[in-house]
């Protein structure tokens, strides 16, 4: 992994924003990720988000934290957050801004135990593939103290197989449907293209089930979005 994101999140925190990152999928053209979005407050998070930080209690552990945004409204709320990202950039973003614990970490490295645990901005995602979200789910459960709670968000992507006349077009044989490989480009760079998860809650909950947690959603957002509570 180059760390083109962390680049970014860097050049940004530095000062020195000129331009955004560019993601596409295997299922889409290039999209614009504003940087500042990265960088968002409480106020201008999704609805879901907002949800997720106002449920978050005892120690917490914010997963794939990306800039610390969600870390620090927790830590300037009193909150004991701890925030891993296995990008470095990010991290070096997160001291910067001021979160206290904060570290270079593989969710899959994580040993300590949490009362909270948040997946946010597609936190599927960071599972990869539909196959490995048994060995995702499994070692999260090994990470949440008695009474524990997970809090992740996700999106049923299917409307972006819909045609013009409402027909979809998934190829039957292909795998889930919300497996997709994520490109991101950054001031001319191209990053090694990644693995991105995204999980309709019904999936999600199926998995769950697997693993013996309980799996219900908290909130749906506009498009097909949903934070979803895992106990
Ligand atoms: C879409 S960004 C979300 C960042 C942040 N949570 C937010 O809402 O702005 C996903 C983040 O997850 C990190 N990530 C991906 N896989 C990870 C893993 N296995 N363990 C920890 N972090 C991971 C990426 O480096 C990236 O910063």
């Amino acid at each position: 992994m180059k760390d083109l994101f962390g680049q970014a999140l860097l050049d940004y925190q530095n000062g020195q924003y000129t331009e955004d990152i560019i993601t596409s999928t295997s299922i889409s053209d290039d999209d614009i990720l504003p940087l500042p979005y990265l960088f968002r407050s409480f106020k201008d998070m999704p609805k879901l988000e907002q949800k997720a930080l106002k449920l978050a209690k005892g120690r917490i552990l914010d997963v794939g934290c990306g800039t610390g945004c969600h870390s620090l409204c927790l830590q300037e709320k009193g909150l004991n957050v701890k925030a891993i990202d296995i990008s470095k950039g990010a991290i070096v973003v997160c001291k910067l801004r001021g979160i206290l614990n904060a570290e270079v970490k593989h969710l899959l490295d994580e040993t300590e135990t949490f009362d909270t645990i948040l997946l946010l901005m597609n936190g599927t995602g960071i599972f990869q593939e539909l196959s490995q979200v048994t060995k995702y789910l499994t070692h999260l459960k090994s990470l949440l103290k008695p009474n524990g709670q997970i809090l992740i968000d996700s999106s049923d992507i299917k409307y972006m197989y819909e045609d013009d006349d409402g027909g979809f077009w998934m190829d039957a044989h292909a795998n889930y449907y919300g497996e997709l490989d994520y490109f991101l480009k950054y001031k001319g760079k191209e990053e090694s293209p990644m693995k991105w998860l995204y999980l309709d809650f019904d999936t999600l909950k199926l998995a769950c089930e697997t693993v013996g947690f309980k799996c219900e959603i908290i909130l749906e957002g506009a498009h097909f979005d949903y934070l979803a509570r895992l106990c």
